[in-house]
């Protein structure tokens, strides 16, 4: 006897509707779509030929950050650098309950629209490790109904101050499930590539994976991508490996592209964007004609180079604006990055499925039997039209549960 099934669902690039019968949480088959009832005690939901997901993956938030816009001030100039200044005078008063209501709420905003797969950043410079502890905390908490993973981010750099290399290490004894790095903050071109290389001799020695900020700037001789190629091409390690961010490959002038491309072939490292907040934080030196401040997503892709993408904020210090939604933050890729043809949008969909299931090394991502019944009805048909209508999703299914049901917005004219 089943828990569960989903009739007359639509599964991506399958041409015939499907029936999904849980048991205990998880899919137990898959079978062409049968009308007839299983029988009174199995629960049914009929789909009606909507398009059903795996969850959405939100690749990049900093969860330590989200909902504390205005706290103490609001950021004027919309820069990064008033950001950083802005969160330098709150996470002093940073509290393990502050961090955990806040995160908790995010990840819940983020569940109602279909995302349960989440990594986040979190600052591991300010010395109590108060957002650590309590992330580390929530991950436990929430292990139920949405899966997170842990990046250490050294947000001032490792090499800033003497105790940050320590702290970054200690998070990782805490357990934190990848490290970060900030090679474009260092204070010296020297010490950023020393702490790329510092960010891989961690992940070796803790068995963690690797997600850098890199190259954050629109300075075109930022050029610590190069760095993070060159390591994991000699250890092996790509797939393991994220650059997150890296605005300036959009500012590098053609040839050097050309030849990071070609590097490219020799890994498979993960790339993730973060459009929402790039294309406002980026190019702000800039008069006119203004720069995007988005790495080569379309290139990269066109590259056969995984690309994947995240929120970055949700409405904290550095971006004012953000709901959850990462049908939203794949909507501004199509317009940001030029992706506007048929199959250009369906990669950008991609983005925030398979492809951040890449990017976070997850090993039982997708509709199969065998996998946790994680489950998204979307209220439309294709991944087109979910993008065309930045569609929110009418049913959350976690772990067999159905965990959020939404309305889709309705207008409706009465002329
Ligand atoms: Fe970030």
């Amino acid at each position: 006897m089943s828990d569960l099934i989903l009739r007359r669902c639509r599964i991506q690039d399958q041409p015939e509707l499907v029936d999904i019968v849980i048991q205990n949480g998880v899919i137990e088959r898959i079978a062409p779509s049968n009308k007839q009832s299983s029988g009174a005690d199995t629960a049914e939901i009929d789909v009606a030929g909507k398009l059903v997901t795996p969850p959405l993956v939100e690749s990049h938030i900093h969860l330590d950050s989200v909902l504390a816009a205005g706290q103490p001030r609001f950021n004027q100039s919309g820069t990064l650098f008033e950001g950083i200044q802005i969160w330098g005078e709150r996470k002093g008063s940073l509290t393990a309950e502050d961090v955990k209501r806040r995160a908790r709420e995010a990840l819940e905003l983020m569940a109602m629209h279909g995302v349960l797969y989440v990594r986040t950043h979190v600052d591991v410079t300010e010395p109590r490790l108060v957002a650590l502890d309590a992330l580390l905390e929530l991950r436990e908490e929430v292990r139920d109904w949405t899966t997170v993973q842990i990046v250490a981010f050294p947000q001032d750099g490792i090499y800033s101050r003497p105790e940050n290399d320590g702290l970054l290490e200690e998070a990782l004894r805490r357990g934190a499930d990848a490290v970060g790095g900030i090679p474009h903050y260092e204070l010296t071109r020297e010490d950023g590539v020393r702490s790329v290389i510092r960010a891989f001799e961690l992940a070796e020695k803790y068995d963690r994976l690797i997600d850098i900020h890199c190259d954050e700037v629109d300075d075109e001789q930022s050029r610590f991508i190069e760095v993070i190629i060159a390591e994991a091409i000699k250890r092996g390690s790509g797939e393991r490996v994220s650059a997150s961010h890296t605005t300036a490959f959009g500012s590098y002038n053609d040839a050097y592209a050309y030849k990071l491309l070609g590097f490219l072939r020799r890994t498979n490292i993960n790339f993730i964007a973060n459009p929402l907040i790039n294309i406002t934080l980026q190019g702000r030196m800039d008069t006119y004609p203004k720069r995007r401040g988005l790495t080569r997503i379309k290139e990269l892709w066109q590259n056969g180079v995984n690309v994947s993408l995240g929120q970055d904020c949700i409405y904290d210090p550095w971006y004012i604006l953000g709901t959850g939604s990462m049908i939203g933050v794949a909507y501004m890729t199509v317009h940001a990055a030029q992706m506007t043809g048929l199959q250009e949008i369906d990669a950008c969909f991609d983005m925030i499925g398979k492809n951040g299931a890449k990017s976070l090394h997850l090993q039982d991502y997708g509709i199969a039997p065998g996998n946790l019944a994680n489950l998204v009805v979307m209220g439309v048909e294709t991944p087109f039209e979910a993008l065309r209508y930045q569609a929110i999703p009418a049913m959350v299914i976690s772990r067999g549960k159905v965990i959020a049901r939404n309305q889709a917005a309705r207008m409706k004219f009465e002329g």
